[in-house]
């Protein structure tokens, strides 16, 4: 496989993972670019990179990535400045190809199907990578990178890739705000979160080996109204946890009794 020289517009989660994980793979890293100097720079110092907050890439780079949040990444892809060769590629699961300048002729997207954050090192072995480019050539550089990251490409449009998304928030970051919802009110036990580790790993096992739909347990899919009531009670002291337990009650109430006319 080809070893692209490659460079970085932003220096967060996604492109701290990515550049760490190019760079130990065997990839040049050339220049990242990024307005926040002290945590880029030493990402660059790390891959041997240049960082300048110039996002200027002469001629010298095959493939820039661009990993800024959503709403800053239309700015941050006219400010590019590279040869007409090089191509770039943004990681946006909810944007397209219609983002980018006209002056930028080879454009891709980058999708890596995985949550990023700063500090945890991310195995990109088997990952799903959801592509999309604006001709061969670019298609056959972004499906070569992911292949050499040990990932798995696939070719989707924007509107597939935008749904995967949506799929995206509700199995991670929804998830993720559930455990975060669990962790308050166990606080008021003063138990550890750490009593709840088993439960949290046999509803994942659970559900990638049967099926989320049929791993439905709980006193909204038995109809225990009582409990439920309790429930609701006890959680007086947040209305806020109050109003998505009911909410998410009621949704699972509507998806397994559709005849069902119970409301909380
Ligand atoms: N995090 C995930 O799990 C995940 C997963 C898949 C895809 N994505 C996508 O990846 C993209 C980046 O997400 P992220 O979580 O990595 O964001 P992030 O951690 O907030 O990092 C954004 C980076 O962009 C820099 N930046 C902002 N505006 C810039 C500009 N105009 N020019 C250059 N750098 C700029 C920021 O630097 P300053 O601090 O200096 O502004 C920061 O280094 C988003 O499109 C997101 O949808 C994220």
């Amino acid at each position: 496989l080809e070893r692209y020289r490659i460079s970085f517009v932003g220096a967060g989660r996604v492109n701290g993972a990515l550049c760490r994980y190019l760079f130990n793979t065997g990839f040049r890293i050339q220049k990242i670019v990024s307005g926040t100097e002290k945590s880029s720079r030493a990402l660059a110092a790390l891959c041997d990179a240049a960082w300048s907050p110039d996002p200027d890439f002469a001629d010298s780079s095959d493939i820039i990535i661009a990993a800024v949040p959503d709403d800053k990444l239309q700015d941050a892809l006219i400010n590019i400045r590279c040869s007409e060769n090089t191509l770039v590629a943004h990681t946006a699961g909810s944007l397209g190809l219609d983002i980018f300048p006209a002056h930028i002729i080879h454009k891709g997207v980058f999708y890596p199907l995985q949550t990023f954050t700063e500090d945890r090192k991310i195995d990109f072995t088997e990952l799903p990578f959801f592509l999309e480019a604006s001709d061969p050539g670019a298609s056959g550089m972004l499906r070569n990178l992911a292949e050499s990251m040990g990932g798995i490409p696939y070719f989707i449009d924007t509107e597939h890739r935008r749904l995967l998304h949506v799929a995206a928030v509700f199995v991670c970051n929804f998830t993720n705000y559930m455990l975060t919802s669990g962790s308050q009110v166990i606080m008021k036990t003063g138990l550890p979160f750490e009593v709840l580790y088993p439960l949290i790993n046999e509803t994942i096992m659970k559900a990638r080996e049967l099926g989320p739909v049929k791993s439905q347990t709980g006193p909204a899919l038995r109809l225990d109204k009582g409990t439920i009531e309790k429930h609701i009670d006890l959680l007086s002291f947040s209305p806020e946890l109050q109003r998505i337990y009911k909410d998410v009650t009621n949704s699972i109430i509507r998806f397994y009794n559709t005849s069902s006319d119970d409301k909380f």
